[in-house]
């Protein structure tokens, strides 16, 4: 490959779950602004068909489906929806999260559970196993798992959360070993706190978001962009000899 090439999409199709809005959105851009056609997927087709009017009108190639990742039917159906459309599967971004849970986990709700393991874990699992079904036939693709610094270092009122995103990176190592005799890449991105409707609580001045601060020696908040770049990275060729690995893209939070 040339170095010219190495972050070069065209010809590819690349999946991106929770592209309605935040990370999911910056990263089915930059795919686009790339040269992918990009399936702009999330439970609300309204917004995904918004967003993939904006790449169109940008220049690239999007199409909107909906996608509930918690649902296993809905997973299913997704992926006829693919199959009837595209010959091809190169990348897929699983990036839609859930986190319905804030308090001590001695008191967790046990649907609230459910719904966190459903979404963040179950959900990755089935979109990686249907991905790969279809990478394998055409040589391979790349997987992007998005994870969270809370796999790697639990906090307080988030257990839940955290732990399916720990998950994540172990089935991330999981698939990686298992589906690279079928040229399947699949690596984990672990963002620390980003700019989204995810983290509205750290948005607006006050004692959270100072505390927060505290801790990041880039002293800022990440964008969406910064996830972006990363997720680039690994969907492209750039990455060719990455597999099983996780990016901590967190200001330098967890060093
Ligand atoms: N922001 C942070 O600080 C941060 C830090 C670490 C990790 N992360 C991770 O980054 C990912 C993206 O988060 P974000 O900050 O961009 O959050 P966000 O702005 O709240 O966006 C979440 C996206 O996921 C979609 N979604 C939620 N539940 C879904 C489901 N069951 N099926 C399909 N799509 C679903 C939402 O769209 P619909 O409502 O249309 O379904 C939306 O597009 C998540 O996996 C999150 O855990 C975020």
């Amino acid at each position: 490959m040339k170095a010219s090439q190495l972050f070069d999409l065209n010809g590819k199709v690349a999946v991106v779950t929770g592209a309605s809005r935040g990370i999911g959105e910056a990263i089915a851009q930059v795919l686009s602004d790339n040269g992918a056609h990009v399936v702009v997927a999330s439970r609300r087709l309204e917004r995904c068909e918004e967003v993939a009017a904006d790449l169109r009108a940008a220049g690239g190639q999007a199409t909107a489906l909906a996608c509930h990742v918690g649902e296993m039917a809905a997973i299913e159906a997704f992926w006829a929806a693919i199959d009837a459309r595209f010959e091809r599967v190169d990348i897929l971004v699983n990036n839609a999260g859930s986190n319905p849970i804030f308090g001590p986990v001695t008191e967790t709700d046990p649907a609230a559970f459910q719904k966190t393991v459903d979404v963040n874990f179950r959900g990755y699992w089935f979109m990686c196993q249907y991905a790969v079904a279809r990478m394998r036939r055409h040589g391979g693709g790349s997987i992007v798992n998005m994870a969270s610094v809370t796999a790697e270092r639990p906090m307080e009122n988030i257990g839940v959360y955290g732990a399916t995103k720990a998950a994540v990176v172990n089935l991330t190592q999981a698939y990686a070993r298992e589906c690279a005799q079928y040229g399947v890449r699949v690596n984990a991105i672990l963002p620390g706190l980003i700019n989204t409707k995810f983290a509205a609580a750290l948005q607006t001045e006050g004692p959270v978001r100072t505390a927060a601060l505290a801790q990041i020696p880039l002293r800022r908040i990440g964008d969406p962009i910064d996830i972006a770049g990363a997720a680039l990275f690994l969907a492209s060729g750039a990455s060719s000899y990455m597999t099983g690995a996780t990016l901590r893209i967190d200001g330098g939070l967890l060093a």
